[in-house]
């Protein structure tokens, strides 16, 4: 290999690696040109079941269909050439048991060039996690509120609080030992985010966690200022693209009916006045 060789796509092993180096940086994406923006910074890119509610307006992850994690999976792949693709599975495609996992996972990364698919669950879901690391499936695992348990969880309240915490060590440790790369931290308070972030020897991935874990993730439309429906008390605002969106709409009906544009500059001539290059 030349020290010129092109950069290639970060795998499940270069993240892995990460923990104790350097924070790993992640945020969602589910289209092409989203994927062209987050690529030159995130380490790893994650094509979240949360389309549903971003961009096609469901109220939970629920409804989010495999044909939809396909679609979306394929045009982020498109975009992506350095950070790792990891493709969430919907709800219903994988608790059945490891089988019918399998066969999902396999289609997802065959389907859209995904590196890694990501399940949520903790204990009950080792099993499965240790069939798809066996079958050559690479597998993120997310513990803590995992939305797609919404109902069973009676809302998106924060996890292992209290006596809870020691529920949620055990997820942590059940699915780094069944061979997940890293894990999603999601809505944990903060000092057991660092506990099970130190006790672990994957990284730790949060949202809603700690600064402490070993990467963070965001919903893009929600960092961006794009999501607007509501913000979740870990959410940063890092851009404020849904109000300047709103502004350029507002101008441009002003200007269409002001018949202020199209300007001279945007029309056609009839005649050519030189000749094209
Ligand atoms: O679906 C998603 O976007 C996620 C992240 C928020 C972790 O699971």
């Amino acid at each position: 290999m030349s020290a010129t060789s092109p950069a290639r796509a970060k795998m499940p092993s270069d993240i892995a690696a990460m923990k104790g180096v350097s924070p790993i940086v992640c945020l969602t994406a589910y289209t092409t040109p989203m994927a062209r923006v987050v690529d030159g910074h995130c380490d790893l890119v994650l094509v979240g079941d949360s389309v549903g509610m971003v961009l096609h307006g469901l109220p939970s992850t629920l409804g989010v269909t495999m044909e939809m994690m396909v679609l979306h999976g394929r045009a982020v792949a498109r975009g992506i050439s350095r950070a790792l693709v990891v493709i969430d599975m919907p709800f219903g495609s994988y608790e059945e048991g490891p089988a019918q996992a399998f066969a999902n996972a396999a289609r997802l990364m065959a389907e859209t060039g995904a590196g890694a698919v990501k399940l949520e669950g903790g204990r009950h879901m080792a099993d499965t996690i240790a069939f798809l690391v066996a079958r050559g499936v690479p597998v993120m695992a997310h513990i803590g509120l995992t939305p797609q348990a919404v109902n069973t969880l009676g809302g998106y309240k924060v996890q292992g609080r209290g006596d809870d915490a020691q529920r949620l060590r055990d997820d942590a440790v059940a699915v780094a030992q069944a061979g997940a790369f890293a894990v999603v931290l999601e809505k944990v308070p903060a000092t057991l985010a660092d506990e099970i972030t130190a006790m672990l020897a994957i990284p730790t991935v949060g949202i809603g966690a700690s600064a402490g874990c070993d990467g963070q993730v965001l919903v893009v439309d929600d960092m961006l200022g794009m999501f607007t429906g509501f913000r979740p008390k870990f959410v940063r605002r890092f851009g404020e693209l849904g109000a300047a969106a709103e502004q350029a709409v507002a101008d441009y009906a002003a200007a269409v009916r002001a018949r202020e544009f199209p300007g001279a500059e945007h029309v056609f001539a009839s005649e050519l006045k030189e000749p094209q290059k």
